[in-house]
């Protein structure tokens, strides 16, 4: 791709900068003279969370979204620039980086070692990065479980006794205890009931208020991550097609891709448009197929005409919102 433009922020105020990072995974065919294909998931995503923020990473699923959490944590190998406060995984230490970032995922079971109890879990981060005595340590749990919504006996009961939304109010408190400053949190209201869902992220929306920390919070649902987020980069294919500030992407959407998310919240398609967009929605059904090299919604996209055979490159449009979509700010991407 000849165009590059990174995420419009400066760079020294930004707890997480995401550079031209690109994906690929092995596939499970064999390609020419025998070697292992490989398939490009992530294709040079650029973006920053600045600090203190919360910054929603939204797209349906399959997009690339945990692949990019992943990247983000070092589990995965990638090519570009990933910077957390201001480090490279390769020349921080270890210890420095997993005490900056530490992450909750969509099932708190798996997180939870089912024979230890929950004071012993929650206490070894705080082992591992030698902060305080034993006593201070204990304390510090008793103090977080209640700032969870828990009561500090739960430290000494086991994740079977607890219910899905209290594990999760678990791994929560678990990962603010070693003090990060970045919380990358995947689906994790996902798998818990809308009711219990809501609650956690009300959870998340009191600890904000109180602590210093930024949060990547990536989900497929659009609602949620504009109840909850300051800035909002929405996903497509593995790109980042849309970004900006949560009324930017929900209020004012400029992607395609975008507005048929919208449109798929009847709160929002009301707010936006007072009816839902026929055309949209039928070639939303009938995808057509792809030039290769064509923008990566071109398969589905209503507008696209001949100057979407190239993918655009994100491009600001005003203030924060950049968008990659070669109608947008052009007065030509309404929809009726
Ligand atoms: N370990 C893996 N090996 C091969 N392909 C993978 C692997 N993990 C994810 N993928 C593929 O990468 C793409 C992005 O997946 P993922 O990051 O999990 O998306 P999301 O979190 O948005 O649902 C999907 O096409 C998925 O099938
Ligand atoms: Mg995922």
């Amino acid at each position: 791709m000849s165009q590059k433009v990174s995420a419009p922020v400066p760079a020294a105020t930004d707890i997480l900068e995401v550079r031209h990072v690109s994906v690929s995974y092995q596939d499970n065919g064999l390609g020419i003279f025998g070697k292992r294909k490989e398939q490009e998931v992530l294709h040079d995503v650029s973006f920053s969370v600045h600090r203190d923020e919360f910054f929603g990473l939204v797209g349906e699923s399959g997009c690339g979204k945990s692949t990019l959490g992943r990247a983000i944590l070092g589990l995965l190998p990638f090519s570009g620039t990933i910077l957390v406060d201001g480090m490279a995984h390769k020349t921080a230490g270890r210890e420095a980086f997993t005490r900056k970032i530490q992450a909750v995922f969509q099932d708190p079971m798996s997180a939870l070692d089912p024979r230890k109890t929950i004071g012993f879990t929650m206490e070894e981060p705080l082992k591992v990065h030698h902060m305080g005595d034993k006593a201070a340590r204990r304390a510090a749990v008793s103090r977080m479980l209640e700032q969870v919504g828990l009561d500090a006996s739960y430290a000494s009961r086991t994740p079977e006794e607890l219910s899905g939304g209290q594990r999760q109010r678990v791994c929560i408190g678990a990962a603010l205890l070693a003090e990060p400053e970045l919380v990358i949190a995947d689906e994790c209201v996902s798998a818990l009931d809308v009711s219990v869902g809501a609650q956690i992220l009300n959870l998340f929306r009191e600890i904000d208020a109180a602590k210093d920390f930024a949060m990547l919070f990536i989900s497929h649902n659009l609602s949620v991550v504009y109840y909850l987020c300051d800035r909002i980069g929405v996903m497509y294919r593995g790109r980042i097609v849309e970004l900006g500030t949560a009324d930017d992407i929900c209020l004012h959407p400029l992607h395609p891709y975008t507005k048929l998310l919208l449109h798929a919240i009847p709160d929002f398609s009301a707010k936006i448009t007072g009816e839902t967009d026929p055309k949209q929605e039928a070639e939303f059904e009938t995808p057509r197929e792809d030039p290769p090299g064509a923008c990566c919604f071109y398969h589905r996209c209503p507008h696209a005409g001949p100057s979407c055979l190239a993918q655009p490159a994100l491009r600001t449009i005003s203030g924060e919102h950049a968008c990659a979509c070669v109608l947008a700010g052009t007065g030509r991407e309404e929809t009726p």
